[in-house]
């Protein structure tokens, strides 16, 4: 698909541009191997858990910084403790995989990848750190009540509740209006055309990073077929 003009011109809101320039990524991330297959039933709880281990290391790398990102004058206003998930996957995982869950969690290296780049856009380029925010936590916000929709039932996991508390935003009361403020936020960033469009680019690239994490997800666990 060719990139459109929303993503080019810069008359358009900050926010349709990055929703624009990441449209593609976002069809092939939601139509990924892995995640079609998890969601689908094909595939067993480890996946699941398996998945939430490698979420975790994401988002220790997202919030490891955030205090420091806090006083940014152009990250600071999208560090919002209502959406803070290092707690809630520590919950999860707990549940999934016991007290000890930390024992055998290893990153995988698209994992590790993808969290040495979030962690140094953190440390280094604050428009940058942005685009990934806006990748996970609008989507988490978004898609991500598919999946804990979907993860209830496959795997009997109470509603709302451990096993998927990741995906429930107990501080955001209304998340339509929540994302919604969020994207005022977008357009209002306060950086330069250069500066915005290396930020859409960093979206790209943070769409690309979690692709490669459910490609290795999807070699770990190849769906049963039926023989
Ligand atoms: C099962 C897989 C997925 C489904 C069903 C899904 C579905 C959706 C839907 C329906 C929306 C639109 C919500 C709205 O307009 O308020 C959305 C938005 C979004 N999703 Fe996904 N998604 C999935 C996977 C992902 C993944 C893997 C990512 C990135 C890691 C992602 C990132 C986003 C982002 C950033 C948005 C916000 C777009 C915007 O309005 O600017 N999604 N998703």
């Amino acid at each position: 698909m060719p990139e459109t003009t929303e993503t080019t011109d810069p008359a358009i809101p900050f926010s349709t541009r990055i929703r624009e320039a990441t449209a593609r990524e976002h069809e092939e991330a939601e139509n990924s191997t892995f995640i079609s297959e998890m969601l689908g039933g094909s595939l067993g709880i480890d996946s699941y858990r398996r998945y939430t281990g490698q979420l975790w290391f994401i988002y220790r790398a997202l919030e490891k910084h955030s205090a420091a990102l806090a006083e940014d004058a152009v990250a600071g206003p999208f560090i919002k403790p209502e959406l803070a998930r290092t707690a809630e996957l520590e919950r999860d995982l707990i549940h999934l995989s016991g007290p000890d869950w930390h024992t055998d969690l290893a990153p995988l290296p698209a994992t590790a990848d993808y969290a040495a780049r979030i962690e140094e856009c953190a440390r280094t380029w604050p428009g940058g750190y942005i685009a990934h925010h806006y990748t996970r936590y609008l989507g988490d916000l978004s898609g991500g009540q598919v999946i804990r929709g979907h993860a209830e039932k496959l795997w009997d996991l109470p509603h709302r509740g451990d096993g998927v508390r990741f995906y429930v935003f107990d501080r955001i009361g209304n998340p339509a209006a929540f994302k919604r403020e969020y994207r005022a936020l977008l357009d209002r960033i306060g950086v330069d055309e250069l500066e915005q469009r290396r930020i859409l680019d960093e979206g790209k690239r943070a769409f690309v990073l979690n692709r490669a994490v459910f490609t290795e997800l999807a070699a770990e666990f190849p769906a049963r077929r039926p023989s």
